[in-house]
């Protein structure tokens, strides 16, 4: 019993921290926000630390309401993850590319999921949105996920709440035969690597993936950023040993980084 007080208070504690530096990063900048356009991505890669302040900055002074909404509903009653610059990084990648597919690995409660069906409405650009995860509360050596949620129900409860189109979901983990099937079957134009953080499997889940997504198509590496440049505020997350490790053994003659906002680090396909 005082071992879970304490880590309710050292938690708590933690989250007041957060708040207060969240408030810090907006009082101190001006209230205009410039842009974020795709030559400025570059900067994500100089000046990661800077470049996700800019990030989070943007949600909060110009990303647009729906989307801003989306992110307070998940943020809220345990529904997600993520952090708010994330809502921008998704918004800035649909921005600039057309996608007709995009798949997750690890879908939880469907944050990012329907977030792509929500910039597809927004966009007018209908784009097919897949998940593969066990929808359950199966984690891995650094992540726990709440029991008693069902979570196939929970996702399409919250893709209905937003009035988006359901996506076409696979329970299964992203190693299991059905899901390499799935995975293997189309050129995917977008992937989010987001299940299991250990890295013999985060490092399946990026060789199978990055044959199966299209030239010019996007890989999402989640919780990757160790080992890089950037310094998280005490609002965010570095990332885990598995993905960052995966990331750093990218072969850079077939995947050129072309965007990092925190721990997510985007590579587009180039050959
Ligand atoms: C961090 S959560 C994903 C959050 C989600 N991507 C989002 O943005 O809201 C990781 C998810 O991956 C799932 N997962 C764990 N092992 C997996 C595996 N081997 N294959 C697919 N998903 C897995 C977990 O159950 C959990 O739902």
């Amino acid at each position: 019993m005082r071992l879970i007080g304490v880590r309710f208070v050292r938690s708590r504690i933690t989250q007041w921290r957060g708040e207060r530096a969240k408030r810090r990063v907006l009082a101190l900048a001006p209230q205009a926000e410039p842009d974020i356009v795709r030559a400025d991505w570059e900067e994500s890669l100089r000046n990661p630390t800077g470049f996700y302040l800019r990030a989070f900055r943007y949600f909060h002074r110009r990303l647009p309401a729906p989307l801003q909404a989306h992110r307070r509903y998940f943020s809220t009653g345990g529904r997600g993850f993520g952090e708010d610059a994330f809502h921008t990084m998704w918004f800035l990648v649909r921005r600039e590319f057309v996608w007709e597919s995009f798949l997750e690995i690890g879908v939880f409660r469907g944050q990012t999921l329907s977030l792509c069906a929500l910039l597809s409405r927004l966009n007018h650009q209908p784009c097919e949105a897949h998940g593969i995860s066990p929808f359950s509360s199966l984690g891995d050596s650094v992540s726990r996920y709440q029991r008693g949620v069902d979570y196939w129900e929970d996702t399409l409860a919250n893709f209905d709440h937003f009035g988006l189109p359901h996506p076409q979901l696979l329970k299964a983990y992203s190693t299991d035969a059905a899901a390499l099937e799935r995975i293997a079957s189309r050129k995917w134009s977008g992937i989010y690597i987001d299940g299991n953080h250990d890295y013999e499997v985060a490092k399946a889940d990026w060789n199978v993936c990055s044959a199966a997504v299209a030239k010019g198509g996007v890989i999402v590496l989640d919780d990757s950023a160790l080992g890089t440049a950037y310094r998280p505020p005490a609002f965010a997350f570095g990332g885990h040993p598995g993905p960052s490790r995966l990331a750093a053994e990218i072969d850079r003659s077939g995947f050129r980084e072309i965007l990092q906002v925190g721990h997510n680090r985007a590579f587009q396909r180039v050959a």
